[in-house]
């Protein structure tokens, strides 16, 4: 994917502020701390478009950039994160839940697992939530350079027996927003996508 443009948009909380023109768009879930912001600004080759921290839940709105003006990434907050207030827990999960459900320009929801732990039930309720609703995700690994390479096959197993993912045709996409390591195998496989 060459990217000629990537702009921030809007930060939403309500369905009614996202974009309105019917563009296609690809979000990213999964929990706190995972790498979803990194993995957005590998992906555009932008050092600081999304904003990143080493504290869990720094995003807490739907953040939208619009990319080659055709296109948008969406930045969700994350999930199982507990230190945030109860008050704001209560309010992005119907916030994401009815995104994730109603929002009819989501082409592709992409789940972000950390490569280093098996999924968490927090993970493993995000992925059959999605199902359940349709939205088969893109299953996307994080943090590879945390681990050896000759671990990379063993930890992409683990993955798919944890969340139970049934067709060995679906890929674990394994990544590094450090290194780079996957980043052109997910614009692949989303740019097919987008062609669809
Ligand atoms: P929330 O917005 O809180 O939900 O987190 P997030 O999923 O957006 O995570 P974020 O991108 O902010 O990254 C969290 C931490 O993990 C930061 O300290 C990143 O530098 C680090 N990180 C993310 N991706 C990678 C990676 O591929 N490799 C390494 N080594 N660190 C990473
Ligand atoms: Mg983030």
């Amino acid at each position: 994917m060459i990217i000629r443009s990537a702009e921030f948009t809007i930060s939403a909380v309500r369905l009614e502020q996202c974009p309105a023109n019917g563009e296609p768009e690809i979000a990213f879930v999964g929990r706190s701390n995972v790498g979803k912001s990194s993995l957005l600004n590998k992906l555009l080759n932008r050092r600081n478009l999304a904003r990143i921290s080493g504290q869990p839940g720094k995003t807490q709105t739907l953040n939208f950039y619009h990319i080659n003006n055709t296109f948008y990434l969406v930045d969700l907050p994350g999930y199982g994160y507990a230190r945030v207030s109860k008050e704001l827990r209560a309010k992005w999960g119907p916030m994401v839940e009815e995104y994730l459900m109603r929002r009819n320009s989501l082409i592709q929801v992409v789940q972000l697992i950390d490569v280093r732990h098996p999924p968490t039930r927090d993970d493993q309720q995000m992925f059959e939530w999605l199902h359940y609703h349709g939205r088969t995700p893109l299953v996307v690994a994080t943090k590879a350079d945390k681990i050896a390479r000759g671990m990379y096959a063993k930890h992409t197993q683990q993955i798919r027996v944890n969340l139970g993912m049934q067709s060995s045709q679906l890929p674990v996409i394994l990544t590094s927003a450090d290194t780079g390591y996957g980043i052109q195998e997910v614009w692949d496989t989303l740019a097919r996508k987008l062609k669809e």
